[in-house]
């Protein structure tokens, strides 16, 4: 099955930018540059967010990032805050109010869309108050241009200032067996606390815990940022199929592939989580959406982390530039 045929096949998800904001059956949070749904109408719903803040979604998102070939032709995105000059990007944040609203009016026009189910900041613009973002967005949504708005890669007191002004429905933080600082920094806490969901991305670790990458994997060099990040060089590729190895043996008594024990953890950690795993595959879709017919017990779950963590993860998940864009 070619690309195009896997985007019809996707009929929900093909359509779901603009699928999104009309249908019944809501997409699941994970615009930005994922899309939701999947099969949205069947699947079991979670609650992003709490009171005006609410979004009920379907219990994975479906990641679209992989789906670049698409440029052009399908444009998913509901994400502000890198600076484009040009039509290009220029590496730098920024979030200026003024911006944000050009952002939101061309994001509009592009998706064909009234208003914008949930509008991510992406990523920290150290050089404008979080206040004056949030105090953006309210005003987009008292507009109707926005419904709802979310952070990412930010801290617990970045949250809980935005939160007091214009109340987040989802923060979207790396967030998967190999990286677990929401669990440390206090974000999981404050989105716990302050009924605001949790959207992990990359939660399969870009791949890796699938199990189908190790040190002889060629990552397209046109069109494939892995190879630039430390975790993704071939040593710590090599090193790191140790904790590939545990999610495996875990799997193989209960039936679940590697890619389904990654994401049954993620889900068992909250009910306000909603994973997002991207695919270019029906067939790793199907697998991933079969991770809801398996539930992890609290024993289970200790039983997994305490062997992954006597693995130790060899190669940072950014680069020294890359790192500098998010706040921990
Ligand atoms: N906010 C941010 O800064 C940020 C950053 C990165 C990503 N994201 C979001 O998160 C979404 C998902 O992240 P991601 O694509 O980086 O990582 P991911 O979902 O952890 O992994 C995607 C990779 O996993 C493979 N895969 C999927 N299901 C699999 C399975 N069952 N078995 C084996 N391999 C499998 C896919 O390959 P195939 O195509 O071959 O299936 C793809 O290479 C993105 O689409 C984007 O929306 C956000």
């Amino acid at each position: 099955m070619n690309r195009k045929e896997f985007i019809k096949g996707m009929g929900v998800v093909a359509g779901a930018a603009a699928f999104a904001s009309r249908a019944k059956a809501a997409c699941a949070a994970s615009c930005a540059c994922g899309a939701g749904g999947g099969a949205a109408g069947t699947l079991p719903n979670r609650v992003l967010g709490s009171g005006r803040a609410a979004m009920s979604v379907s219990t994975f998102g479906f990641g679209c990032m992989g789906l670049t070939p698409y440029k052009g032709r399908i444009n998913i995105t509901t994400k502000f805050g890198h600076e484009i000059v040009d039509g290009k990007a220029t590496g730098r944040q920024t979030s200026r109010p003024d911006v944000v609203r050009r952002y939101c009016e061309e994001s509009l026009r592009r998706l064909r869309l009234d208003s914008i189910p949930l509008f991510y900041q992406h990523r920290f613009d150290r050089d404008t108050p979080i206040e004056d973002v949030a105090g953006c967005i309210a005003g987009l949504i008292r507009e109707g241009k926005v419904q709802r708005w979310g952070l990412c890669e930010v801290s617990a007191d970045i949250i809980r200032r935005a939160h007091a002004v214009c109340p987040l429905t989802a923060i979207q933080s790396e967030y998967h067996l190999m990286h677990r600082l929401v669990e440390k920094n206090g974000v999981l806490d404050v989105c716990r606390e302050q009924g605001i969901g949790f959207v992990p991305y990359s939660p399969i670790n870009r791949g890796f815990l699938g199990g189908d990458i190790n040190e002889y994997t060629q990552f397209d060099p046109a069109n494939d940022n892995r190879q630039t990040l430390p975790r993704f060089q071939p040593e710590a590729l090599r090193l790191n199929t140790r904790i590939v190895n545990v999610l495996q043996r875990f799997g193989r008594t209960r039936g679940m592939t590697s890619a389904q024990v990654a994401l049954a953890w993620l889900l068992a950690k909250a009910p306000f989580v909603v994973p997002i795993p991207g695919t270019t595959k029906q067939a790793h879709l199907y697998e991933n959406l079969h991770t809801l017919d398996f539930t992890l017990s609290g024993g289970d779950i200790a039983e997994l982390e305490r062997a992954v963590e006597a693995i130790p993860v060899i190669g940072d998940r950014y680069d020294a530039e890359q790192q500098k864009r998010v706040l921990g």
